[in-house]
């Protein structure tokens, strides 16, 4: 099954942020666009204002003046929803309400063809559920875009129960061809992106609350060490708290109540006081005249030279650190054969974290002066890492790790001695619930690692990321964090234990 052609016209129905954004992407791929809103002059309005916005793009060489008149030209208000009797789709961006939604489609039944597509852009209403009723259910399908439409490049196309193959195919073909990444995804609660991504929120909401460190501090380091665009703090207060906690109420709701999504009661106190953000001029940073950002936490280096170091056994992902020791000038000797695998700097032992909290690790191996190191994207080029240290690592020793790591240009933050610490726990979480969501059918494991990277801008698929650190090494933080916790939020996927068992990654035999 191929794309809908150029020459079908496409209904909207919607002119608000989502709506503009949609008809914009079709008409700018060539298709007749008509929009319809049922308050008076707002597709008009709309229209205009995309047209606006075009205007100045073409200022900013980003489009031709002509581009922009033939996209313009290719949007035209619809009267009347009996104007999309000859539409090839009708996609619907009305308010977030399942009657209303169901009572446009309805009249949709009796106006368009038996061939038209007929496609939702709820982001939380089961499509399963919108169809049931209809004519003809099998035609109804999920389109849904991420805001701002025009720019972010994900849709999911989302099928319900009796939603029929051969239209979610014409879908994903039809939004390829409009230049997006569209991934299938089955109509389960938050489809793939609001349901993968509510660790990202929860687990720093968490670390927040259990005072591990600071907003500005768990920001910094989800951006500078996990590669993230934002960290959950100041995202969340982009978004707005109240759309946000709202969202996790919901798929927490839907799920039954299961504990990976519970609400976070910090989140929840910042909506009930009103702090919704930069909207409401205070969230968990203050937007007010005048206020400053508060800075994050780091380490100051003693000034001292950089320690010596020794390289015992096998460093896995730390290796990457010791290319960056040795390579500015650090000594560092190298025991292959150790069988201790930790990375010495001076007289502190260091390790990548395996989930467990520094005095539990320390006492159980028997390692003295231990020092965690957190997950960074890329340690070759982080700027940033978060460590702690056991209860007993004193302050002379802990000195010596963030001073080698200065004179290789990274911050140290030191943050509370918790399970997984910052970046390592989030990506673990994400890499569980985006394995869940494929053990579910939700999705395949492009198309969640897909919709992650082009719904949210996430720097690598949470599953691919599983693979670089290593299945064994997720599962054992995630084992970690359940066993400290004694929660079932932190249960491991059993696709993840699956993988670990058989030896496998996600996408390649080990
Ligand atoms: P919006 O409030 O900006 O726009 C909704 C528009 O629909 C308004 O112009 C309103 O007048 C019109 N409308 C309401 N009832 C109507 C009806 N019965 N017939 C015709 N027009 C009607 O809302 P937004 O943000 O554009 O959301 C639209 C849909 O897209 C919702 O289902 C929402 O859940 C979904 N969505 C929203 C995203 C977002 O970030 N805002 C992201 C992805 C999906």
């Amino acid at each position: 099954m191929a794309a809908l052609d150029k020459s079908m016209m496409i209904g909207v129905i919607g002119a608000g942020a989502m709506g503009a954004g949609i008809a914009q992407v079709a008409a700018q791929s060539g298709h007749l666009v008509k929009l319809y809103d049922n308050r008076a002059d707002a597709a008009k309005e709309t229209i205009a204002s995309i047209e606006k916005q075009l205007k100045r793009l073409v200022e900013r060489k980003k489009f031709t003046l002509e581009q922009v008149q033939q996209t313009v030209a290719n949007l035209q208000v619809a009267n009347e929803l009996a104007d999309f009797e000859h539409a090839g789709l009708v996609i619907e961006a009305i308010v977030e309400n399942r009657d209303v939604k169901q009572a446009v489609f309805a009249e949709l039944e009796s106006i368009c063809s038996a061939q038209c597509i007929l496609a939702t852009n709820t982001s939380s209403i089961s499509i399963t559920r919108l169809a049931a009723g209809m004519k003809h259910p099998e035609r109804m399908v999920g389109m849904h875009f991420f805001n701002p439409a025009p720019i972010m490049k994900l849709v999911e196309v989302v099928s319900g129960l009796v939603t029929s193959k051969e239209i979610a195919t014409t879908v994903f073909d039809t939004a390829a061809a409009w230049g997006k990444v569209p991934v299938y995804a089955a109509s389960t609660p938050g489809f793939i992106v609001n349901r993968v991504a509510r660790p990202f929120y929860a687990e720093s909401l968490r670390l927040k609350q259990e005072q591990v460190a600071d907003c500005a501090t768990l920001d910094a380091l989800m951006r500078e060490a996990g590669g993230f665009r934002m960290g959950a703090f100041e995202l969340t207060d982009l978004i707005g708290q109240d759309v946000n906690y709202a969202v996790t109420c919901s798929v927490f709701d839907a799920y039954y109540g299961d504990f990976r999504f519970q609400p976070s009661l910090i989140q929840k106190d910042l909506v009930d006081a009103g702090y919704l953000g930069r909207k409401s001029g205070e969230g968990f940073y203050s937007y007010k005249e005048g206020a400053v950002k508060p800075e994050p936490h780091s380490v100051p280096p003693s000034h001292h030279p950089a320690p010596s170091c020794v390289a015992m056994g096998n460093l896995d992902a730390l290796s990457a650190l010791v290319m960056r020791l040795s390579g500015s000038g650090i000594t560092v000797d190298q025991d292959p054969s150790s069988l201790l695998n930790v990375l010495k700097i001076g007289d502190a032992t260091v390790v990548l974290t395996d989930g467990r909290m520094a005095s539990e690790r320390a006492n159980s191996e028997s390692l003295e002066n231990l020092v965690l190191v957190d997950l960074a994207l890329d340690y070759q080029k982080t700027t940033h890492l978060a460590l702690s240290r056991a209860h007993n690592t004193p302050d002379d020793v802990f000195q010596q790790v963030v001073d080698a790591f200065f004179a290789v240009g990274i911050k140290v933050s030191e943050v509370a001695d918790s399970p997984a610490l910052v970046v390592m726990r989030t990506v673990a979480m994400l890499a569980n619930e985006a394995a869940d969501a494929v053990l579910n059918g939700v999705s395949s494991v492009e198309g969640v690692d897909n919709a992650m990277r082009y719904g949210v801008n996430y720097p690598l698929g949470p599953l691919a990321w599983a693979d670089r650190i290593g299945i064994d090494r997720v599962q054992q933080v995630l084992n970690a964090l359940q066993t400290s916790y004694g929660e079932d939020r932190y249960r491991t996927s059993l696709l993840l234990k699956r993988l670990s068992d058989q030896g496998r990654g996600f996408y390649e035999n080990k």
